[in-house]
């Protein structure tokens, strides 16, 4: 497992690294069903640290514990030293939890919801209309924030479910998807909001989303989790450079089902697929890897119409780490796109990447992160749609 727990390097500003945050083994279980199947980690103070996995990893199981919504059924957590069952009460002082479905009064105004769960809070008086100013100062919902909730834009709802999580200042702040449903415009702005909490209030930030482009933005470090276990934890970057891979996409006048081996024998390419006159090289390093491929299709005289490189992302961490824990899950060796009885290809212009699931459960948690997957002989079968979804 890419884990790599040593954070000192990455709080935000020069901030001296506490762990604000710490669990230890922490599981759910649902009778037998272990939602959160013991997970460790710390977050430093000052961090934005982001929990990455795909619907029905156990993220928002795993904040619900830390934020003393749910019992954990074995492990423990703390915040800030307190711990999140004994302490429970001074754990919510601290925290702040914006929660994944929108929790808000649509009958009544961004301010008026602001009010009420302020008084929910113990605030009052001055204090509680200087916390609603600043608190809507950030979202920024101008004269909007006067009028029922009910009409607002989704972006606008989770700006202003936002906005209730930051009443009472806290000094960790749960942010659970914030960003579902919302138009790109939106999304900068929570970012912002969220970079300005961080960067002038030195506001912890743990963030889940299963978007990883949104993580690798926002996030000074990123825990992926997947069937309620933690696979990689990590600086973006680290990440990528460990486990990233990158695409390579060569258009060809020819048929290029021929180079799948040749290529795929070349260091340093991972493998190689051919699929509606594209290849596409896998490799974790595209600036090496392109001489050899090029000089190979050149003693060919062969002719490239269109060259692309991918660069490694978060999103085939996700991938590369899932192939290392999840067993039903092989990556295929390099191929020529035509599989086994009952395989499906690709959709049209899609990388090629080749995963073969067993379980189409796996298949179809992959597909949420939009990466074509393609089917063994015999597994159950996907709904057609779900192999139009495509990176
Ligand atoms: N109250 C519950 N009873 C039984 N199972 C539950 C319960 N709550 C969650 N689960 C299961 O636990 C697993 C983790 O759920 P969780 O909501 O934590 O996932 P998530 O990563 O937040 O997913 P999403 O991205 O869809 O929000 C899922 O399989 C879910 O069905
Ligand atoms: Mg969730």
């Amino acid at each position: 497992m890419a884990v790599n727990n040593d954070h000192r390097t990455h709080t935000s500003a020069g901030r001296p690294a506490r762990a604000i945050v710490e669990t230890r083994d922490l599981v759910k279980r649902y009778g037998p069903f272990p939602a959160v199947g013991g997970v460790s980690f710390e977050i430093a103070e000052g961090e934005i640290f982001g929990l990455l996995g795909p619907n029905g990893a156990g993220k928002t199981t795993t904040i619900s514990m830390l934020a003393t919504l749910l019992p954990p059924t074995e492990g423990s957590a703390t915040i800030a030293g307190f711990d999140v069952v004994r302490d429970a009460r001074k754990v919510k002082e601290l925290i702040g939890l914006v929660p994944q479905d929108i929790a808000l009064y649509l009958q009544l105004s961004a301010r008026d919801n602001l009010e009420f769960f302020g008084r929910m809070y113990g605030l009052g008086g001055a204090l509680l209309r200087q916390r609603i100013e600043e608190a809507l100062a950030i979202i920024e919902l101008g004269q909007w924030a006067n009028i029922p909730v009910g009409g607002y834009s989704g972006g606008m709802m989770r700006r202003a479910n936002l906005a209730v999580g930051l009443l009472h200042k806290p000094r960790v702040l749960f942010l659970d998807e914030p960003t579902v449903g919302v138009d790109p415009q939106s999304r900068k702005h929570i970012f912002e909001s969220i970079q300005r909490l961080n960067r002038d209030e030195g506001v912890t930030v743990i963030y889940t989303t299963h978007y990883m482009e949104e993580a690798q933005a926002l996030c000074n470090r990123v825990g992926i989790i997947d069937h309620g276990r933690l696979i990689a934890l990590d600086t973006p970057r680290n990440l990528i450079n460990e486990l990233g891979t990158g695409v390579i996409h060569l258009t060809l006048e020819q048929d290029g089902s021929g180079l799948v081996d040749p290529l795929a024998a070349l260091t340093p390419v991972e493998n190689v697929s051919w699929n509606d006159g594209v290849l596409a090289v896998r490799t974790r390093d595209a600036q090496a890897a392109l001489v050899p491929i090029l000089d190979h299709l050149n003693s060919q005289n062969l002719r490239i119409t269109h060259l692309e490189i991918l660069e490694p992302n978060l999103e085939n961490v996700f991938l590369a780490a899932n192939r290392q824990e999840i067993t039903g899950v092989e990556h295929g060796q390099a191929n020529s796109g035509r599989g086994g009885e009952g395989h499906q290809d690709p959709p049209a212009g899609s990388p090629g990447v080749r995963y073969v699931a067993r379980h189409a459960d796996h298949a179809h948690r992959h597909l949420e992160f939009g990466s074509p997957i393609h089917v063994r002989a015999g597994a159950p079968r996907l709904r057609p749609p779900c192999y139009r979804l495509r990176r």
